[in-house]
């Protein structure tokens, strides 16, 4: 079973995979090591990463992207309505307060929720990696970003279930990347913490972490974000500059067509990547909109000028994560940037400014995320043995709970789960009740969750609480943060106060009093029993899960069928056009029979054009029926072009094989002296034998034509040759006879070893991480 991580990026998502050496970033189909982050239909199937993006352009309104930031979200979200809409091309609609899109899908309108679309998606994952693994994968970490809230975290686990993937860890990204620097740094401190800033900004997010290191340990202090920041926001700068620009140029309005919108982005992320290592560069896009072609130029100096407000918000959360953890900047010991936009040099530069120091690129800034969170899974995986590392993470926003009030209490609320809050964590809450009662669980700050996102988290209801003795219950309720940062109310159950007696210690020195009681009685909370608890949350009800898996294993197959069809048909076309040139002319000219040759050509002809009329949209089994039927001719005449030339070679071995055992069988050498004659004469026998065989079949064999029915076939040769060597090889190898042994006198006998402790086999992997 593979052990993988997979980064979850908004434009591209990268996997890696623990293997004994290490870790390794895997290839996709066409040996990328990312995959874009997208999701395609077509009239026939899906296409999912690779294949989406080589048709986003001519199937924009089929094709959904940017399923990071939409996932867990409803329709009626403002960010979703105002922000991502811009970045889509496809419909989106709601579905039961799930958000959904509407597409054409196999020539039917289709709704798919957001959560099933990512499922698509995860498959992909699934697929490439049990692809370049050779093994099925389940287990896994996903890496998403730390502002992900608790509806955006259980999506996330529905999606990976309707993938049939076993998430081990939702990883922050961040602490993801963070794990990666740690474990491989051998010279950690001991005491005082090294204090690493870790910078990404990524194609939608910007992130920033502090996180502190000591030898085996890290914990995360602060972490701040922009969560509308990044290379999209600079690409849509772009957009908005040309789009302006060949308004008045060529009078077109771009920003009025989907397909030219497209373009315009594509070429403007390709331009701002080009000038991040050029002074200037081109900006060339043919048959943009009205068959126009529009072409521009941009000098580094006016992108930096035209970005000038967006740079600046750099700084922001870099100020927020060092006040968040109490340092100063000099406190900071390295700068460590990840993610794709770090590579804009103004970016960088006003990053360095900030903490005037030089910025580390010690990590891979593509597959740092990837990395770490591979070392998650292997962490976490029983299959592998990792190098000891602690993970202190934390959450982002307090959780706070809210419950009806009671006579006795007036208090109604209280924040369980304060922000920076380690994760995993367990609190337990106390209340004294007669009856059942509902906690409600919500955001604390709502203003600091993504605005559009309900704060609410879910409702827990525990059951069966009744009074004991004519009074209130006490009742204890386990909160948990889990380790996907996602909260659960694990358990509740009754305590009561037994009195209970206990043995009195005797003290040294005391004098003795005989009248002293020898036992004492002390009151102890007793555990009495689980209450039920039904909890309600933002993730979907199980039969729908199960319903959705099905739905999504129907579709894989049907996306199997299609392409195994292709498969079939393609193998089909191959053969008619391969057979009828080699038939007519080619290699095979001769080993067909003329009396068959006129006929056999014409059905490679009629498949031909059935192929290209009503045959274009068969099915698997009628193109494999059709390969089979002209197979039937075809087959033996390839057979026979393939027999004359691996015959020859098979008499050559033979006769080889019969040379050696007949000069062996009769040498006058000493190590065969001992081998009876009558046995080396039976081996002289059989290759006599083998040597008339094989010349009576080949002279038989070279009066036939070629076309007919070859008298013997390579296969019966190297049977023949099989047959003598298993023959003579034992006979020859036959061991001399040992010479008398004169036999030594009785010795003591030693005792028998004693057997040795049990060595216990640990079939755990080491991993070397260095
Ligand atoms: N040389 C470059 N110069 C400028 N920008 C670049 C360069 N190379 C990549 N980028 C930008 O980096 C972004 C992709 O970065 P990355 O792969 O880290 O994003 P992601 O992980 O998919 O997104 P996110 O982290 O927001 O989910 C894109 O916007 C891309 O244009
Ligand atoms: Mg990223």
């Amino acid at each position: 079973m593979s052990v993988v991580g997979i980064d979850f990026g908004n434009l591209q998502s990268v996997i890696a995979v623990a293997r004994n050496r290490g870790i390794d970033v895997i290839c996709n189909e066409v040996s990328n090591r990312f995959t874009p982050t997208l999701v395609s239909f077509g009239p026939k199937q899906r296409y999912l990463g690779e294949t989406a993006k080589t048709q986003e352009i001519s199937n924009f309104k089929n094709t959904v992207s940017s399923l990071k930031r939409i996932v867990g979200r409803t329709f009626a979200d403002k960010e979703v309505q105002e922000i991502e809409k811009q970045y889509l091309t496809v419909p989106l609609v709601d579905v039961n307060g799930q958000l959904a899109v509407k597409l054409n899908y196999k020539g039917e309108e289709t709704t798919f929720t957001i959560t099933q679309i990512f499922a698509m998606y995860l498959t992909k994952m699934k697929e490439i990696a049990t692809h370049e693994t050779n093994m099925p994968v389940s287990d896994c970490v996903i890496a998403i970003p730390a502002w992900f809230t608790d509806v955006q975290r259980r999506a996330v686990l529905d999606a990976s279930e309707i993938a049939g993937l076993n998430v081990l860890r939702l990883m922050n990204d961040s602490t993801a990347v963070a794990l990666g620097y740690g474990i491989t740094k051998t010279d950690l401190p001991e005491d005082k913490p090294r204090n690493v800033c870790f910078v990404d900004v990524g194609h939608s997010s910007y992130t920033v972490s502090i996180v502190s290191f000591v030898k085996g340990q890290l914990t995360v202090k602060s972490r701040a974000f922009d969560r509308h920041f990044g290379g999209r926001d600079f690409d849509r700068m772009l957009v908005d500059h040309f789009a302006a620009q060949f308004k008045t140029k060529y009078g077109i309005d771009v920003k009025s067509n989907g397909k030219a919108m497209i373009r315009l982005m594509a070429g403007c992320e390709k331009l701002k990547k080009v000038l991040s290592a050029n002074a200037e560069a081109p900006l060339n896009i043919e048959s943009i909109m009205e068959d126009r072609d529009v072409s521009s130029m941009m000098k580094r100096a006016e992108f930096e000028e035209l970005a000038q407000e967006l740079i600046s918000r750099v700084e922001a959360p870099l100020q927020k994560a060092l006040e968040d953890a109490g340092l100063t900047v000099d406190e900071i010991d390295a700068v460590e940037i990840v993610g794709g936009s770090t590579r804009i040099p103004a970016l960088k530069e006003r990053i360095q400014a900030f903490f005037g120091k030089d910025l580390s690129s010690t990590l891979n800034q593509d597959e740092a995320i990837a990395r770490g969170s591979a070392l998650q899974c292997a962490i976490l995986s029983p299959s592998f043995k990792v190098r000891d590392f602690s993970i202190q993470d934390i959450t982002n926003y307090p959780i706070k709970m809210t419950w009806q009030p009671t006579p006795e209490e007036e208090e109604t609320e209280l924040v369980v789960f304060n922000k920076n809050n380690t994760i995993p964590s367990t609190k337990i809450l106390t209340f004294y009740r007669s009856e059942p009662f509902d906690l409600e669980a919500q955001y604390a700050e709502p203003e600091s969750i993504p605005a559009g996102i309900n704060p609410w988290v879910g409702r827990f209801s525990i059951k069966k609480v009744e009074p004991i003795n004519g009074e209130a219950a006490c009742v204890k309720v386990k909160a948990r943060i889990n380790i996907h940062g996602v909260l659960t109310v694990e358990s509740a159950y009754v305590v009561e106060e037994v009195v209970k007696e206990e043995l009195v210690e005797e003290k040294e020195g005391a004098t003795e009093d005989l009248d002293a009681p020898l036992t004492r009685k002390v009151k102890k909370l007793v555990k009495k029993g689980d209450l039920p608890v039904v909890s309600a949350t933002s993730s979907l009800d199980r039969s729908l899960i199960n319903e959705l898996r099905e739905k999504e294993m129907e579709m894989i197959a049907s996306d199997k069928l299609v392409v195994d069809t292709e498969m079939a048909k393609n193998a089909l076309e191959e053969y008619i056009y391969d057979t009828r040139s080699k038939v007519n002319g080619g290699i095979y000219k001769d080993y067909i029979n003329p009396a068959d040759k006129e006929k056999f050509i014409n059905d490679l002809n009629d498949a031909e054009n059935w192929l290209y009329d009503e045959g274009d949209e068969a099915t698997k089994s009628v193109y494999a029926a059709k390969l089979a039927e002209l197979q039937v001719v075809g087959g033996p005449v390839i057979q026979r072009y393939r027999e004359s030339d691996a015959r020859p070679t098979a008499a050559r071995e033979l006769r080889e094989a019969i040379n050696q055992l007949m000069s062996q069988a009769t040498s006058s050498e000493e190590k065969y002296a001992h081998i009876p004659e009558a046995e080396k004469n039976s081996i002289v026998e059989k290759c006599s034998k083998a040597q008339t065989w094989i010349e009576n079949k080949e002279e038989r064999q070279s009066m036939m034509k070629k076309y007919e029915v070859p008298a013997i076939t390579s296969a019966e040769i190297r049977k023949m040759r099989d047959d003598i060597v298993y023959f003579a090889t034992p006979i020859l190898n036959k061991p001399k006879p040992k010479p008398v042994v004169v036999e030594a006198p009785e010795q003591p006998a030693t005792p028998e070893p004693k057997a040795s402790p049990e060595t216990k086999h640990d079939d755990s992997k080491d991993m070397d991480i260095d």
